[in-house]
Protein backbone atom coordinates (compact mmCIF):
# COMPACT_ATOMS: atom_id res chain seq x y z
CA UNK A 1 0.00 0.00 0.00
CA UNK A 2 1.62 3.24 -1.01
CA UNK A 3 1.34 6.23 1.61
CA UNK A 4 1.78 9.98 1.16
CA UNK A 5 1.37 11.22 4.32
CA UNK A 6 1.17 15.48 5.06
CA UNK A 7 2.07 17.30 7.92
CA UNK A 8 2.27 20.85 9.38
CA UNK A 9 4.15 19.81 12.20
CA UNK A 10 6.69 17.94 13.89
CA UNK A 11 5.50 14.45 12.16
CA UNK A 12 5.36 12.77 15.36
CA UNK A 13 2.93 10.41 14.29
CA UNK A 14 4.42 10.32 10.54
CA UNK A 15 7.52 8.76 12.69
CA UNK A 16 5.75 6.07 13.57
CA UNK A 17 4.87 4.95 10.29
CA UNK A 18 7.83 5.11 9.03
CA UNK A 19 9.29 3.59 11.97
CA UNK A 20 6.68 0.34 11.05
CA UNK A 21 7.45 0.30 7.35
CA UNK A 22 10.84 -0.29 8.31
CA UNK A 23 9.52 -4.04 9.37
CA UNK A 24 9.60 -5.28 5.53
CA UNK A 25 6.55 -7.12 6.88
CA UNK A 26 4.41 -4.54 6.80
CA UNK A 27 2.29 -4.14 4.07
CA UNK A 28 2.65 -0.35 3.55
CA UNK A 29 5.38 2.10 2.77
CA UNK A 30 5.32 6.07 2.98
CA UNK A 31 5.91 6.82 -0.98
CA UNK A 32 6.53 11.01 -0.18
CA UNK A 33 6.31 13.57 2.72
CA UNK A 34 4.42 16.59 1.98
CA UNK A 35 4.09 19.62 3.74
CA UNK A 36 2.07 23.34 3.95
CA UNK A 37 5.03 24.51 5.43
CA UNK A 38 8.92 24.43 6.11
CA UNK A 39 7.30 21.72 8.93
CA UNK A 40 9.95 20.52 11.04
CA UNK A 41 8.70 16.69 10.39
CA UNK A 42 9.86 16.81 6.90
CA UNK A 43 13.29 16.30 8.12
CA UNK A 44 12.03 12.27 8.26
CA UNK A 45 12.40 12.45 4.99
CA UNK A 46 16.30 12.75 4.97
CA UNK A 47 16.15 10.59 7.90
CA UNK A 48 14.13 7.58 6.42
CA UNK A 49 15.71 8.57 2.46
CA UNK A 50 11.47 9.43 1.73
CA UNK A 51 11.46 12.33 -0.80
CA UNK A 52 9.47 15.59 0.15
CA UNK A 53 7.59 18.45 -1.12
CA UNK A 54 6.24 21.58 0.37
CA UNK A 55 3.40 23.79 -0.89
CA UNK A 56 3.70 26.74 1.16
CA UNK A 57 -0.05 27.83 1.76
CA UNK A 58 1.43 31.42 2.16
CA UNK A 59 2.68 31.18 -1.52
CA UNK A 60 -0.74 30.98 -3.16
CA UNK A 61 -3.58 33.41 -4.02
CA UNK A 62 -6.48 31.53 -2.26
CA UNK A 63 -7.21 28.01 -0.66
CA UNK A 64 -8.23 26.81 -3.99
CA UNK A 65 -5.26 27.49 -5.75
CA UNK A 66 -3.35 25.95 -3.12
CA UNK A 67 -5.21 22.92 -3.44
CA UNK A 68 -4.70 22.02 -7.03
CA UNK A 69 -1.24 22.52 -6.31
CA UNK A 70 -1.31 19.92 -4.14
CA UNK A 71 -3.55 17.26 -5.28
CA UNK A 72 -1.07 17.21 -8.42
CA UNK A 73 2.10 16.97 -6.12
CA UNK A 74 0.24 14.20 -4.34
CA UNK A 75 -0.90 12.57 -7.60
CA UNK A 76 2.97 12.67 -8.78
CA UNK A 77 3.36 9.53 -6.75
CA UNK A 78 0.04 7.35 -7.54
CA UNK A 79 -0.80 6.88 -3.61
CA UNK A 80 -3.30 4.35 -2.40
CA UNK A 81 -4.08 6.21 0.19
CA UNK A 82 -3.21 10.05 1.83
CA UNK A 83 -2.95 10.09 5.45
CA UNK A 84 -3.44 13.68 6.89
CA UNK A 85 -1.54 13.26 10.02
CA UNK A 86 -0.93 16.77 11.82
CA UNK A 87 -1.50 18.83 8.68
CA UNK A 88 -2.98 22.04 10.00
CA UNK A 89 -5.10 23.11 7.18
CA UNK A 90 -8.52 22.50 5.94
CA UNK A 91 -8.31 20.99 2.15
CA UNK A 92 -11.05 22.54 -0.14
CA UNK A 93 -13.35 20.19 -1.76
CA UNK A 94 -11.23 19.27 -5.26
CA UNK A 95 -8.63 17.87 -2.69
CA UNK A 96 -11.58 16.02 -0.95
CA UNK A 97 -12.96 15.20 -4.41
CA UNK A 98 -9.83 13.71 -5.94
CA UNK A 99 -8.63 11.50 -3.48
CA UNK A 100 -11.32 10.44 -0.49
CA UNK A 101 -12.52 7.80 0.84
CA UNK A 102 -8.98 7.25 0.53
CA UNK A 103 -7.79 10.47 2.27
CA UNK A 104 -7.81 9.91 6.17
CA UNK A 105 -7.06 12.12 9.37
CA UNK A 106 -6.06 11.72 12.60
CA UNK A 107 -7.67 14.03 15.19
CA UNK A 108 -6.21 14.26 19.16
CA UNK A 109 -10.28 14.53 20.33
CA UNK A 110 -13.19 12.10 20.08
CA UNK A 111 -15.01 13.08 17.40
CA UNK A 112 -17.30 14.59 17.32
CA UNK A 113 -16.36 15.95 20.16
CA UNK A 114 -14.06 18.81 19.98
CA UNK A 115 -13.52 19.47 15.95
CA UNK A 116 -11.00 21.75 14.49
CA UNK A 117 -7.60 22.81 15.20
CA UNK A 118 -7.44 22.92 19.14
CA UNK A 119 -9.16 19.60 19.81
CA UNK A 120 -6.74 19.11 22.91
CA UNK A 121 -7.19 23.01 24.10
CA UNK A 122 -10.73 22.81 24.06
CA UNK A 123 -11.58 19.39 25.86
CA UNK A 124 -9.07 20.79 28.69
CA UNK A 125 -10.98 23.93 28.99
CA UNK A 126 -14.34 22.05 28.75
CA UNK A 127 -12.67 20.57 31.95
CA UNK A 128 -14.09 16.83 31.10
CA UNK A 129 -12.45 13.55 32.31
CA UNK A 130 -11.62 12.01 29.12
CA UNK A 131 -11.09 12.70 25.55
CA UNK A 132 -9.88 10.86 23.06
CA UNK A 133 -8.28 9.86 19.57
CA UNK A 134 -9.83 9.22 16.72
CA UNK A 135 -8.94 8.62 12.58
CA UNK A 136 -11.27 9.54 10.33
CA UNK A 137 -12.26 9.53 6.51
CA UNK A 138 -11.70 13.28 5.11
CA UNK A 139 -15.13 15.09 3.61
CA UNK A 140 -16.19 17.86 3.15
CA UNK A 141 -16.98 19.05 6.67
CA UNK A 142 -14.55 19.95 9.57
CA UNK A 143 -13.59 16.43 11.06
CA UNK A 144 -17.01 15.12 10.59
CA UNK A 145 -15.90 12.52 8.25
CA UNK A 146 -16.98 9.06 9.22
CA UNK A 147 -15.29 7.60 11.82
CA UNK A 148 -12.62 4.72 11.24
CA UNK A 149 -11.26 4.29 14.52
CA UNK A 150 -11.50 5.96 18.23
CA UNK A 151 -10.13 5.29 21.58
CA UNK A 152 -10.50 7.14 24.99
CA UNK A 153 -7.91 8.76 26.99
CA UNK A 154 -8.28 10.30 30.14
CA UNK A 155 -7.86 13.70 30.91
CA UNK A 156 -5.42 13.76 34.76
CA UNK A 157 -5.87 16.73 37.03
CA UNK A 158 -3.11 19.29 36.60
CA UNK A 159 -3.10 18.02 32.43
CA UNK A 160 -1.48 20.33 30.22
CA UNK A 161 -2.54 21.14 26.97
CA UNK A 162 1.02 18.83 25.67
CA UNK A 163 0.76 16.71 28.48
CA UNK A 164 -3.17 15.64 27.32
CA UNK A 165 -1.16 15.70 23.97
CA UNK A 166 1.09 13.27 24.43
CA UNK A 167 -0.79 10.80 26.39
CA UNK A 168 -3.21 11.23 23.20
CA UNK A 169 -0.47 11.05 20.38
CA UNK A 170 0.60 7.36 21.29
CA UNK A 171 -3.19 6.33 20.92
CA UNK A 172 -3.24 8.23 17.42
CA UNK A 173 -0.36 6.56 16.17
CA UNK A 174 -1.37 2.97 17.37
CA UNK A 175 -4.94 3.62 15.54
CA UNK A 176 -3.14 4.71 12.58
CA UNK A 177 -0.85 1.88 12.06
CA UNK A 178 -3.95 -0.83 12.59
CA UNK A 179 -5.98 1.18 10.15
CA UNK A 180 -3.18 1.20 7.78
CA UNK A 181 -2.76 -2.84 8.35
CA UNK A 182 -6.43 -3.05 7.93
CA UNK A 183 -6.96 -1.34 4.41
CA UNK A 184 -3.31 -3.08 3.29
CA UNK A 185 -4.82 -6.68 4.33
CA UNK A 186 -8.54 -5.76 3.17
CA UNK A 187 -9.98 -6.09 6.34
CA UNK A 188 -11.22 -2.42 6.43
CA UNK A 189 -12.55 -1.20 2.41
CA UNK A 190 -12.92 2.66 3.43
CA UNK A 191 -15.22 2.64 0.61
CA UNK A 192 -17.73 1.02 2.46
CA UNK A 193 -17.42 3.02 5.61
CA UNK A 194 -17.80 5.85 3.66
CA UNK A 195 -21.03 5.30 1.56
C1 LIG B 1 -1.56 15.27 16.06
O1 LIG B 1 -2.12 15.12 17.36
C2 LIG B 1 -2.66 15.39 15.05
O2 LIG B 1 -3.79 14.60 15.32
C3 LIG B 1 -3.01 16.84 15.21
O3 LIG B 1 -1.80 17.52 15.35
C4 LIG B 1 -0.87 16.61 15.94
C5 LIG B 1 0.31 16.53 15.03
O4 LIG B 1 1.36 16.02 15.75
N1 LIG B 1 -3.76 17.29 14.05
P1 LIG B 1 2.68 15.55 14.96
O5 LIG B 1 3.02 16.64 13.97
O6 LIG B 1 2.34 14.24 14.30
O7 LIG B 1 3.69 15.40 16.05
Amino acid sequence: LKLVVLISGTGSNLRSLLEASQDAQFPARVVAIGADRDADGLALGEEFGIPTFTVPFTAFPDREAWGTELIAQVRLWEPDLVILSGLMRLVPAAVVDAFSPHLINTHPAYLPEFPGAHGVRDALAAGVDQTGASLIVVDNSVDGGPIIAQERVPVLPGDTESSLHDRIKPVERRLLIQAVLDIANSHLDLKELAR
